[in-house]
């Protein structure tokens, strides 16, 4: 079976224990991270779909969709006019998330999801990673391009 069918059949068997996920995950991130908790203006609907979009983006790359990349460029692209995230907090936001469904299934997650999960969460952790190193480059360039005396906001 493929990472894709696995994925799929191991949403299917948590099935509406999907309910109350984001909550959980929210809170789990906050505690992990406090620091951030200001950061959210608007957090019952930014949970929803990051928790969504979490999920979605994996699936996505393990059925090679088109439009995972450019996804991934866009919110890691909006994550910066909330805070500076590091690669160290998407991941662990990716790996709270398969935790929290593994969990949530329970007895009903299917042998060989974990192995598939971490295998996409891999890749949108790759992905994310590139993202950040971009910006810290095209940042850095900036900074070099500028007079003396001034200071990038980028
Ligand atoms: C794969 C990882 C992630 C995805 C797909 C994702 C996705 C999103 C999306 C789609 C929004 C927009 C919500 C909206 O406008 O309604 C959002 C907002 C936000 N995300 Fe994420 N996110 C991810 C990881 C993270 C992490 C790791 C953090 C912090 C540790 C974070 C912090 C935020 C904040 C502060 C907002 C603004 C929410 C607000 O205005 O209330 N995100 N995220």
């Amino acid at each position: 079976m493929s990472d894709r069918e696995i994925m799929e059949e191991s949403l299917v068997a948590l099935g509406d224990r999907y309910e109350g996920l984001a909550e959980e995950l929210f809170a789990t991130l906050i505690a992990s991270r406090p620091q951030y908790a200001a950061a959210f203006i608007n957090p019952e609907a930014a949970r929803e779909r990051m928790t969504g979009e979490t999920l979605e983006a994996m699936v996505g790359l393990a059925a090679s969709e088109w439009w995972v990349d450019g996804a991934v460029t866009s919110f890691v692209d909006l994550h910066r006019n909330y805070a500076d995230f590091d690669a160290g907090d998407y991941e662990a936001w990716i790996l709270m998330t398969i935790a929290a469904i593994e969990r949530r299934a329970g007895s009903d997650w299917p042998a060989g999801a974990s192995a598939a999960w971490a295998r996409q969460a891999d890749a949108l952790n790759a992905i994310v990673a590139r993202e950040l190193a971009g910006h810290a480059a095209r940042a850095a360039r900036k900074r070099l391009a500028e007079p003396a005396g001034t200071t990038a906001t980028d």
